[in-house]
């Protein structure tokens, strides 16, 4: 087991099952937003399903547990890169073939978890830590579990909808370099997949994006009364 901390591999390992993880999460809440814009009932049945009961507490732990493990392992993996290229790191970033998102994942990724950190104020912090604190309001009077009063509220304000944009660009890039890395990194890597796992990012990382540009994109228009 020591080996996850202590080789090189054994570290690149964790980034990619902590971020195929992420990937997963991705999906599943984006599905869940989506029943959002088609119905608002089925919506308040998801908030009020995953509100503070144990399961959705076991997995926000979970979550929390992904995110900092495949955070701190960024860093480290990024600072023995450094340290072992040292001033040959500046040719590095000229090579012809490699991806803009590949060559900037750590800054990229500080954008993603900035983003998060907003996210989980606007939402988590107005409805499941509420819940925790056994208070049946929220500092703007809602019910711990009316995500989409709280969706409508946000979205209704094109500040954020332009933040929350450029945060999912953000998470784009991330995941076309992302996920093609980290199914690699689990060894499937042949010549004929690696084309074929290079399409597939983009998919998973576009299929991703434009689902929860759909859910703001939506709430903007209906705040305009379009809907
Ligand atoms: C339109 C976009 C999105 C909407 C409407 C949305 C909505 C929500 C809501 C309502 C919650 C609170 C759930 C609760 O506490 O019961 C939540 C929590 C959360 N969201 Fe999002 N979300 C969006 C995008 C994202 C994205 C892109 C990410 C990740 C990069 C993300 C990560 C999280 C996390 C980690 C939590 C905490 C989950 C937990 O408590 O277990 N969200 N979101």
């Amino acid at each position: 087991m020591s080996f996850l901390w202590k080789s090189s591999i054994g570290r690149k390992l964790i980034m990619s099952i902590t971020g195929i993880a992420l990937v997963l999460f991705l999906l599943f809440h984006m599905a869940m937003n989506m029943v959002a814009v088609f119905s608002h009932a089925g919506y308040d049945w998801v908030t009020e399903f995953l509100g503070a009961n144990w399961y959705a507490l076991v997995a926000t732990v979970g979550l929390a547990a992904l995110v900092v493990l495949h955070f701190v392992y960024a860093f480290w993996l990024s600072w023995q890169n450094f340290r072992a290229r040292g001033m040959q790191r500046y040719a590095q970033r000229k090579s012809p073939g490699v991806s803009w998102a590949s060559q900037n994942m750590l800054v990229i990724g500080i954008i993603v978890l900035g983003g998060l950190v907003t996210h989980l104020f606007n939402f988590w912090s107005k409805m499941q830590l509420v819940e925790i604190m056994g208070q049946h309001e929220n500092s703007l009077g809602l019910s711990p579990t009316d995500g989409y009063s709280l969706i409508e509220r946000l979205f209704a304000n094109p500040f954020y909808c332009v933040v929350y944009l450029v945060w999912f660009a953000a998470i784009w890039f991330h995941l076309t370099h992302g996920v093609w890395s980290a199914i690699q990194t689990l060894g499937w890597n042949n010549e004929i997949w690696k084309k074929r796992l290079r399409v597939i990012s983009y998919v998973v990382a576009t299929v991703i994006m434009l689902g929860y540009t759909t859910v703001v994109v939506y709430f903007y228009l209906k705040s305009l009364g379009l809907f």
